[in-house]
């Protein structure tokens, strides 16, 4: 295969945006060469951004399909629903794809899409961009290497802002399997899960169990004077932390992008129109949009080795924040993903305390980056693994993924039967 790698984008969202803008700023690594995308203003939005002739621009993945091939590899950056039904054609139609998370919403579509790849011998890789920031595979090779002895329980916590739960889980597209096609577990935590699988890569699970519920977005929280839309008929509107106003106009930073994305931002006086319109899901009360899935979740894992793991989610928190806590025979490692660091403590008789801590940084790699420069090296990995050039240790294959997506199936099985253990 010749470099830079051809690429066909199927999905023009912010997710393949990413992805496909790394060939803008590295030409050399691959070239975007073609779309597929069921709205046309995101054909055009690719069309402009890459320079693709009309020949190379579809508004289906069925009508690529049915093209000769004239790319190498497709990214495929659709809706968690769309994963399987749009990668299958893909893989039949010999693209090796990369594929965003969750790679399917049940173990039915899960098993459908692993055949497949058996069966046509295309590679799928998987956008479980965290494995790469630096804190995570820094954690990785410190239980790998043994220096806190066997991992005998690890603790993860996720914390979602109460501005990205607003806007993506109770406002937007993640608000019901109806829409996305999973709950909270599989479609925001196919991350930790696949975190967590990946560091305890090996032992097996035997089994698992969850509860959680919607503790916090439901009327009777409401404050207040709260109406059912920020801008037309709430009282608290100028207190209230979910003012639409207050996140998508005035503050810019609070994933206001998510509502304006692929278009030119409207103006504000504008933008107030579009969110007092009863049509406009971001412009709902928090309290009020019936929330489908469960704003808090804790998982409960054990092992063949008789270890055990212990996940929890929180939406609404005060800022995001993904902390773990893994302990083993000889010492432990504690620490914040958002923090850039972690620390490592291993039992030592001798010393003061009867301890010894050392605190590894990786602030000077990550930079801040939401999810520590994965975007960017997942990327890399995927057009190194399908150019048969060595990948990294991070490496997010189909096969690789699993043992995450199925824990978070048999999890919301598990909630769904009331915390009942589910063999694994
Ligand atoms: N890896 C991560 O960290 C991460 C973060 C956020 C979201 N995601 C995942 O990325 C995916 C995309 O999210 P997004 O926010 O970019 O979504 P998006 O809505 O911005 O983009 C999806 C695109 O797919 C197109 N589409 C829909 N059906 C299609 C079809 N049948 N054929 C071709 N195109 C079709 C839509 O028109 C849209 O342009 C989701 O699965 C989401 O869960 C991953």
């Amino acid at each position: 295969m010749n470099q830079p790698v051809r690429i066909v984008i199927v999905g023009m969202g912010q997710r393949s945006m990413i992805y496909a803008r790394e060939s803008l700023a590295d030409p050399t690594l691959f070239k975007v060469v073609g779309v597929a995308d069921t709205d046309p203003q995101r054909v055009r939005l690719a069309k402009e951004t890459f320079g693709l002739s009309d020949a190379c621009c579809f508004s289906s993945v069925e009508a690529l399909c049915a093209a000769p091939r004239f790319a190498d590899a497709a990214i495929n950056g659709t809706m968690d629903r769309q994963h399987v039904r749009t990668t299958i054609p893909l893989l039949r139609a010999g693209y090796d794809v990369l594929l965003e998370k969750p790679f399917a919403i049940n173990q039915r579509e899960a098993d459908m899409l692993l055949a497949c790849a058996k069966e046509t011998g295309r590679r799928v890789m998987v956008c479980h961009v965290l494995r790469y920031a630096p804190f995570y595979r820094a954690v990785k090779e410190i239980i790998a290497s043994g220096e806190i002895g066997r991992v005998m329980h690890a603790d993860m916590l996720a914390q979602i802002s109460y501005f990205h739960e607003s806007v993506s889980f109770v406002r937007g597209k993640y608000a019901s399997p109806e829409i996305c096609g999973s709950g909270l577990i599989l479609s925001k935590c196919s991350h930790d899960l696949d975190l967590l699988s990946w560091l305890m890569q090996h032992d097996t699970p035997t089994g698992v169990s969850s509860v959680g519920s919607v503790f916090h977005y439901k009327p009777d929280m409401a404050p207040d004077g709260a109406g059912t839309r920020c801008l037309t008929d709430c009282l608290c509107e100028r207190t209230c932390p979910y003012s639409a106003a207050r996140l998508y106009i005035e503050h810019p930073q609070r994933w206001a992008n998510i509502l304006w994305f692929g278009q030119t931002p409207p103006s504000d006086e504008e933008k107030r129109r579009l969110l007092a319109d009863g049509q406009n899901p971001y412009g709902r009360c928090v309290f009020k949009c019936g929330l489908q899935i469960v704003d808090h979740q804790s998982v409960l894992i054990s092992y063949t080795s008789g270890a055990t793991a212990t996940f929890s989610v929180n939406g609404g928190a005060s800022a995001p924040a993904r902390s773990l806590h893994i302990t083993g025979t000889k010492g432990e490692l504690y620490g914040v993903f958002e923090d850039e660091r972690f620390t490592v403590s291993l039992v030592a008789p001798a010393a003061p305390g009867g301890k010894v801590t050392r605190t590894v940084d990786v602030s000077a790699a990550q930079h801040g980056n939401a999810h520590g420069g994965g975007d960017q090296l997942v990327i890399r990995d995927f057009i190194a693994l399908i150019t048969e050039q060595p990948v990294s240790p991070c490496v997010t294959t189909l096969d690789g993924s699993v043992t995450g997506h199925r824990l978070a199936f048999l999890a919301e099985d598990s909630r769904l039967s009331g915390g009942q253990m589910q063999p694994y």
